[in-house]
């Protein structure tokens, strides 16, 4: 009987589980048309993170973004802009699992090692040629996969890991993104490590990196500008 009633408990946890992780950390799917997203809470119903809007009230503004057409400005230390169109700028996209980013880059212009960890992305190049690459996870010896990008080429980030696009041009560069969630995140890793707020203990960070405790000050005193 009390064995009976342990293995009960267990497939109730693991349920619980597959549920928790299943409605936390992807974006789930739409059992309505859409619901768009409100800034105000007042009188709205709470779904996914964020509040929604009566239907009714919807328009065809909900759903819509202009000017991606316009090269952003990449004069900062990485030499590329990122503009990400995801549900905090295009409420329409509330619950349905996708947003998409444009991304300019200056000649030799890096989109720095980061992770989005919601999202699968795919990257699209429309100008320029962009070195890009992701890396596996330890399990898989993290191996690395890079390949040289052309405008019509594609390429896909698998959630979660690491990867960088690099314009290896001496023009600027173009790319779009599509990621599979309507707020991906992203972790860039440099700023987050050496850049976080507050600091994080240099002895952490000299055993982590293997390196002199003075170049982790280095490190952690230099401003960890982003492109976003
Ligand atoms: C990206 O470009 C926009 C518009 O050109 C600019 O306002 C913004 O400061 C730029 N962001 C970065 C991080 O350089
Ligand atoms: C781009 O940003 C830099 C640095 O903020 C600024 O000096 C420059 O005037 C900007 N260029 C344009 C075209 O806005």
């Amino acid at each position: 009987m009390q064995i009976i009633k342990a293995k009960y408990l267990v497939r109730a946890v693991a349920l619980l589980a597959l549920a928790f992780s299943l409605t936390s950390a992807y974006d789930p799917s739409p059992l309505q048309d859409f619901c768009v997203a409100v800034k105000n809470p007042a009188s709205a119903v709470f779904v996914n993170g964020k509040f929604w809007n009566d239907p009714k009230l919807a328009t065809a503004n909900d759903f819509f973004f202009s000017g991606l057409n316009v090269p952003r400005n990449t004069s900062n230390p990485l030499g590329s802009n990122v503009t990400a169109v995801n549900v905090d700028n295009l409420a329409g996209l509330n619950t349905l699992g996708i947003s998409l980013a444009h991304i300019d880059f200056a000649p030799y212009g890096l989109n720095p090692p980061h992770t989005h960890p919601r999202g699968t992305e795919f990257i699209i190049v429309l100008e320029g040629t962009l070195y890009v690459g992701f890396v596996m996870s330890n399990g898989d010896g993290n191996r690395l996969f890079t390949k040289t990008l052309y405008p019509g080429d594609v390429l896909v980030f698998p959630i979660g890991l690491i990867h960088f696009q690099f314009n290896v041009g001496n023009t600027n560069a173009v790319a779009f993104a599509g990621l599979s969630s309507q707020n991906p995140g992203v972790i860039t890793i440099a700023k987050a490590i050496f850049g976080s707020d507050p600091k994080i203990n240099p002895d952490v960070l000299a055993k982590a990196f293997q390196v002199d405790k003075n170049l982790v000050g280095y490190l952690q005193k230099q401003f960890w500008s982003d492109n976003n």
